[in-house]
C-alpha cells in the first residue's frame, strides 16, 4: 500500500480521557482502518493495544441494539458501532449532558433503574 493510501485511510481519534473531577484532556489515538469498520472498532482495537485504561461502554457490538455506545462523535450525538470511521481527526467525546464516570462513560440509568 502506498503512503498515500495508508494516509488517507487512517483515522485519529481525539478522546476526552479523565474523570468528572479531573481537568479536561484528550489523547490521540491512530487507527488504520478498512471501509466498513466503525468508531467502536477503533475503540475496542485502542483498549485491547493500546490503553487497557479507555473506559467504554458497549454490548450487543454492533447490532445497535444495546444503545449502550452511545456518545459524542465529531460534535453530535451518535453510536460508536454504527458510525463509520473516516480519515483524518475525529472527535471523541462523552455525553455532555450525563454525569461523567471516567473516559466515554456516562451515567446514562434513569434514576429510578439505579441500584
Ligand atoms: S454496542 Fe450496542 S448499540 Fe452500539
Amino acid at each position: 500500500m502506498s503512503e498515500t493510501q495508508s494516509a488517507k485511510n487512517t483515522a485519529n481519534l481525539k478522546i476526552r480521557r479523565g474523570g468528572p473531577e479531573q481537568p479536561e484532556r484528550h489523547e490521540t489515538f491512530d487507527f488504520p482502518f478498512e471501509d466498513g469498520q466503525s468508531v467502536l472498532d477503533a475503540l475496542r482495537w485502542i483498549r485491547g493495544n493500546k490503553d487497557a485504561s479507555l473506559a467504554v461502554r458497549y454490548s450487543c457490538i454492533s447490532a445497535n441494539a444495546c444503545k449502550e455506545c452511545v456518545m459524542r462523535i465529531d460534535g453530535r450525538t451518535g453510536y460508536a458501532c454504527t458510525t463509520p470511521l473516516r480519515a483524518g481527526e475525529m472527535l471523541i467525546e462523552p455525553l455532555p449532558n450525563k454525569r461523567l464516570i471516567r473516559d466515554l462513560v456516562t451515567d446514562t440509568l434513569p434514576p429510578d433503574e439505579r441500584l
